[in-house]
C-alpha cells in the first residue's frame, strides 16, 4: 500500500518554531509523518505527544515512530479534549501544537473504515470507532430534511434537496450498505465536474457531520490556547473552506493569539503535483501572547 505524504512539512517546522528540549503536540498524528519530522528536526530531548481519534492511526504511528519511543507519548482521543489530555499527562504547558485536519491516505484506502468509494466498504466514516453514529445511520435513518441540511451545510452542495430526496426514495426499496453503492447511486444522478467524482462532496459532508469535525475544531483551538506557554505556536492545516474560515476567525478574534501568517500558506506547484492530497491544503499559524 502507498502511504500518506505529509503536507507542508518545512512550513510546519518553521512556523511551529521547532527547537530542542520542548514539548510539541501533534493533535492529529495520523501515521506519524509530521511527528517524525518534528522529532528529527529538534533532535535530542524534545517530546511529541501524538494524539489521534482513530485507534488504527495510533497503532500505525506507534509502529512508524518505534525508534523514538523514549520521546513520544501516544494518546487515542480527540483533540477537543486537549486540556484534559495534558492534565492527565501532568504536562503544564507545551511549546506548540499542530492540527493537520481531515483524513489520511491510509484511512481513505482502508475499505473497512468506509471513508472512500474507490474500493467498496461498509458505510461507516467514523474516526472514533466507538462513537454511535455512522454514515449508514445518516443515509438510511435520517429524515430528508436532515440529510439535505448536512449536504448543504457541510458540503456546500447546491442540489442537496434533490440528492436527499433521491436517497430517501431509493432506501425504501433497499437500504444503502456500502460506500460503492452510495457513490454509484450519486454518480448516476449528478453531473461530473472538472474530473471530480460527483460523490466526493457528498462523502465529505457526511464525514464532517459523523465526526462533528467543525465543532471539534472550534473546541480544539479554544483548548489549545489553554495548554500553550506564552510564545508557543498553533499551526493548522485545513482542507475545506469551512474549516479555514473557523481557523481564520479564531486567529483574528482570540485575544490571546496573534496570527503570524500574514497570508494563508499553500503548497507550491511541485508539492501539489507530487501529492494530490495537498492541492486544497491551507496553513495558518498563530502565536500565544504573553
Ligand atoms: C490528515 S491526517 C493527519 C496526517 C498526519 N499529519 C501525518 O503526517 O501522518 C488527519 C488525522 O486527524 C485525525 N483526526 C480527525 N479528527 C480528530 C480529532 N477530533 N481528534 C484527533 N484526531 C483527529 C484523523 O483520524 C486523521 O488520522
Amino acid at each position: 500500500m502507498k502511504e500518506h505524504r505529509p503536507v507542508l512539512v518545512d512550513k510546519v517546522i518553521e512556523f511551529l518554531n521547532v527547537r530542542p528540549g520542548c514539548i510539541y503536540i501533534d493533535a492529529t498524528c495520523g501515521a506519524g509523518h509530521h511527528s517524525r519530522s518534528i522529532l528529527e528536526f529538534a533532535g535530542g530531548n524534545c517530546t511529541v505527544v501524538c494524539i489521534d481519534k482513530d485507534p488504527r492511526a495510533v497503532a500505525r504511528a506507534k509502529k512508524y515512530l518505534a525508534d523514538f519511543s523514549d520521546r513520544t507519548i501516544f494518546i487515542n482521543d480527540g483533540f477537543e479534549n486537549i486540556k484534559k489530555i495534558l492534565q492527565d499527562l501532568k504536562i503544564e504547558k507545551a511549546s506548540g501544537i499542530l492540527f493537520d485536519l481531515g483524513f489520511s491516505f491510509e484511512q481513505i484506502s482502508d475499505p473497512d473504515a468506509g471513508f472512500g468509494f474507490r474500493q467498496s466498504g461498509p458505510l461507516d466514516m467514523r474516526f472514533d470507532t466507538k462513537s454511535s453514529i455512522t454514515a449508514r445511520d445518516v443515509i438510511n435513518r435520517f429524515s430528508k430534511e436532515s440529510i439535505k441540511n448536512i449536504l448543504r451545510g457541510f458540503g456546500e452542495i447546491r442540489d442537496a434537496e434533490r440528492i436527499a430526496r433521491n436517497i430517501c426514495s431509493e432506501r425504501k426499496i433497499k437500504p444503502f450498505e456500502t460506500t460503492r453503492e452510495l457513490a454509484d447511486f450519486i454518480a448516476r444522478r449528478r453531473k461530473h465536474n472538472r474530473g471530480i467524482h460527483p460523490a466526493t462532496q457528498v462523502f465529505q459532508a457526511i464525514r464532517i457531520y459523523v465526526n462533528r469535525e467543525l465543532e471539534n475544531l472550534e473546541a480544539g483551538l479554544e483548548g489549545a490556547v489553554k495548554i500553550l506557554a506564552p510564545g508557543a505556536r498553533i499551526v493548522v492545516i485545513s482542507y475545506h473552506s469551512l474549516e479555514d474560515r473557523i481557523v481564520k476567525n479564531f486567529m483574528r478574534t482570540n485575544s490571546r493569539i496573534k496570527m503570524i501568517t500574514k497570508k494563508v500558506i499553500v503548497p507550491d506547484e511541485m508539492e501539489r503535483m507530487v501529492n494530490p492530497s495537498a492541492r486544497s491544503a491551507k496553513m495558518r499559524a498563530g502565536e500565544v501572547l504573553a
